[in-house]
């Protein structure tokens, strides 16, 4: 119902300025970053952040990634232990969450962190949520803006079909850049383990830690969200082989299919692409009333390995 709709703010700096308005008053505003929309909250107020949980249909034991606009701000609410430096000189402005022990006077509401120790920290790049974090001068959690276990958001309309009056507000600043969401590393005493694969490439990492220590094996949960099943299309999605009859298609590199992540075979494109695709093939199957979504494995290198683990999470049994 229209008067149900969120508003959509223009991402200009009146709507920047409504947007951390909502926030100060408590409210949802759906928020741009460099890799997916997410469902922003003052990090600080526990109902605002109770409010996340329930648009979201996400369970309490889920910890949620509070953003900050520098380092400086990242340090009064997280320590950081060897290692984490040097990432997060490497990698922050960027794609990058890293899971840090909560500081001890950090002014985070506890369902932030699901009671844990730690704290998920991430410096955005995204120019509209660096302008929103300065202007509202608070940290922000925010999880990606898509209802729990469903395909995540790129665009502002994904937002609006997803979670419609669930949010107070969108700021829409088109689609993003990266496509996938930030890499989750846990730096610490015996060497980075990774938590997520994302938009930081892992050689990317390894150059700066060494080999990283994890096994992302679907089902090992690292992450507490990571679960098995996830990311996932209200039709049943399949991952390669040949098309079967009736099959709404994604291909890779030029092979024939219904939608393509990249014809030209880019796995950056590819993962700028995914979420997009996938809310697409989803609207295609269900009006074509197809069994199933057949979608590629892309190579098992640079954006591809995050590209892959969506795929893998959103063909996963329920
Ligand atoms: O790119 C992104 O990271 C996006 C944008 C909006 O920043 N956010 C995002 O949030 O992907 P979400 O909630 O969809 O995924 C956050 C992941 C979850 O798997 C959660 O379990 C994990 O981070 N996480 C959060 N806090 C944690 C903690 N203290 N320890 C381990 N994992 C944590
Ligand atoms: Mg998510």
């Amino acid at each position: 119902m229209p008067d149900q709709a969120p508003i959509i703010l223009r991402a200009d700096d009146e709507g920047i300025a409504k947007a951390a308005a909502v926030l100060r008053d408590g409210g949802l505003v759906a928020v741009p970053t460099e890799t997916v929309y997410g469902l922003a909250a003052d990090a600080t107020n526990p109902d605002a952040v109770a409010r996340i949980f329930a648009a979201k249909g996400r369970p309490g034991f889920n910890p949620l990634i509070v953003h900050v606009p520098d380092p400086e701000a990242a340090a009064r609410i997280a320590e950081f232990p060897s290692g984490a430096h040097d990432l997060a000189n490497a990698f922050w402005p960027g794609p990058l969450t890293m899971v840090l022990p909560l500081a001890p006077a950090a002014p985070l509401a506890e369902a932030v962190t699901a009671g844990l120790p730690s704290v998920a920290v991430r410096v955005p790049a995204h120019p509209v949520m660096r302008k929103l974090l300065s202007e509202i001068g608070r940290p922000i959690a925010a999880p990606s803006a898509n209802p729990s276990g469903r395909i995540s958001a790129t665009t502002a309309q994904h937002v609006a079909e997803g979670l419609g009056a669930r949010v107070d507000a969108i700021l829409d600043a088109g689609p993003c850049t990266v496509g996938v969401e930030s890499t989750i590393l846990a730096p610490g005493q015996n060497g980075t383990r990774l938590l997520r694969e994302g938009g930081v490439p892992r050689e990317a990492i390894e150059a700066i830690t060494g080999p990283l220590t994890s096994d992302l094996t679907p089902g090992r949960v690292e992450a507490p969200g990571q679960m098995e099943r996830h990311y996932a299309p209200r039709v049943p999605l399949r991952l390669g082989g040949d098309a079967q009859p009736g099959e709404v298609t994604i291909g890779f590199g030029g092979e024939p299919s219904d939608l393509s992540l990249s014809e030209t075979g880019n796995l950056q494109d590819a993962a700028l692409r995914l979420f997009s695709v996938l809310h697409a093939a989803e609207a295609l199957a269900l009006e074509r009333g197809a069994p199933a979504i057949r979608a590629p494995i892309l190579p098992d290198e640079g954006l591809g390995r995050a590209v892959n683990d969506r795929l893998r999470r959103a063909a996963a049994p329920e």
